[in-house]
């Protein structure tokens, strides 16, 4: 992986295995994300964008399957094949190293808790033992401050339970999924002191809540999904992704279905994330719009392929792959002719052989029907996987 690359997809190949047949949902995908930027996956309905996601957050269900290839994570230092760790693992690397904000908001959401339940349950999961330290910092600075206010002679009976407090917070601090822990959570006097870290992680809450500019958010925290618009169960589900401050966030489609107005705020809260939280960002869409406005990248996928990955003023700019070049010109605009890709999209159950696009492909020449191209630096940082850019003896 190269320097500066936080993720990186290595020739990712993914079926599902159905009673239809095998859907060959993704053939060797190629693609990197950097450090703090924004790239958008782009494509027709059914390419690919959700499964690659998918992939990368570890939950590929079956009858999906992977079936070769890599995803390399930059992780603190090291390079981490996901694809061969074991669950466990993956549990912590889902959430506070790679979270996701899914398709549909309402469908993420329990009914049946408020969001700031919903909410600090992400947190505990993935975050506990940097809050108990917080907590054990303020008890100490409590302590300290005591013993020279001379207010340690006054109460002994109060410093014995602050010194209590420190030692249980002490030991949650060293591991939060301790025995000692665990039974202190569940004697009810004792209990009680876990209030100081659930007020610890309240706070958080409300930050988020905040972040999310939604109004009111001490009223918010406690309502139920279904008290929620539209465009604020968009930013509760973005909110539990965040709470886990992840190093790479994807999004996908997380605008549709809203109002222009309301898709506006969240780009907008997408963009001011990356500034502030220094963020990877994978944003799924298949709205060009969108793309221009945020991202930095592009990679255009069709058929389970990646197709062309740029910069994206140069994806707008200078398009080089057929498709790509088809799909931003059948952009709608006024007084401009309605312009659509002539042919559909491949059925990816025996998909057709060759470049997965050649029967539309105004370009298409013999080799195209029979071989697979590769996905090549054509110019730099620039990617396509088209005959077109290929010197004939690079063939394979
Ligand atoms: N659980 C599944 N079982 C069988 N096929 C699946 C399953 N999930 C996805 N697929 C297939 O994998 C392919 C890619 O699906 P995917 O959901 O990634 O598309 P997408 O690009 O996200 O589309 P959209 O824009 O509609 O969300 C599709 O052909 C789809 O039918
Ligand atoms: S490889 Fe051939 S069919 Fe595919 S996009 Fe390029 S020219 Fe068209
Ligand atoms: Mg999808």
């Amino acid at each position: 992986m190269e320097s500066g690359q936080v993720v990186r997809f290595d020739s990712l190949v993914l079926h599902f295995y159905t009673y239809a047949g095998v859907v060959e949902a993704l053939d060797g995908v190629n693609l990197y994300l950097k450090e703090n930027e924004v790239l958008g996956v782009v494509g027709e309905t059914g390419c690919g964008k959700s499964v690659t996601a998918l992939a990368l957050m570890g939950i590929v269900l079956p009858p999906g399957k992977i079936e070769g290839g890599q995803i390399l994570l930059d992780y603190n230092g090291k390079q981490l094949n996901l694809l061969n760790q074991k669950q466990d693992f993956m549990r912590g690397i889902r959430g506070h190293e790679i979270s996701m904000v899914f398709q549909e908001p309402r469908a993420y959401l329990n009914p049946v808790y408020n969001v700031e339940y919903q909410i600090t349950e992400v947190i505990m999961v993935h975050r506990k033992q940097e809050f108990a330290k917080r907590v054990l910092d303020q008890l100490n600075e409590e302590y300290a401050r005591r013993k020279e206010n001379l207010l340690y002679e006054a109460d002994p009976f109060l410093n014995r339970i602050l010194k209590f407090n420190i030692n249980v917070y002490k030991r949650m601090a060293r591991n939060p999924n301790s025995r000692y822990v665990r039974f202190l959570s569940k004697v009810p006097i004792i209990r009680r002191f876990g209030k100081l870290l659930k007020k610890e992680v309240h706070k958080e809450v409300i930050g988020l809540l905040e972040d999310m500019q939604i109004a009111d958010p001490e009223r918010v925290a406690h309502m139920y999904p279904h008290e929620l618009s539209g465009g604020m169960a968009q930013r509760m589900v973005i909110a539990m992704a965040l709470a886990c401050d992840p190093k790479v966030l994807i999004c996908d489609e997380p605008t549709t279905n809203l109002d222009v107005t309301v898709q506006a705020q969240i780009l907008e809260l997408v963009s001011a994330l990356k500034q502030r939280r220094k963020s990877s960002i994978l944003y799924i869409t298949h709205d060009l719009g969108v793309v221009a406005q945020l991202c930095d990248r592009v990679v255009v996928m069709y058929a389970g392929n990646a197709i062309e990955m740029a910069d994206v003023n140069k994806i707008f700019a200078e398009p080089i792959h057929p498709y790509t070049q088809a799909l931003l010109e059948s952009i709608p605009g006024p007084g401009k002719p309605l312009k659509s890709i002539p042919g559909t999209v491949p059925s990816l159950i025996n998909p057709i052989p060759g470049c997965r696009f050649h029967d539309r492909c105004r370009y298409a020449m013999d080799v195209c029907s029979e071989m697979k191209p590769q996905f090549v630096e054509v110019k730099k940082d620039h990617f396509a996987a088209c005959f077109l850019y290929y010197s004939h003896d690079r063939r394979s």
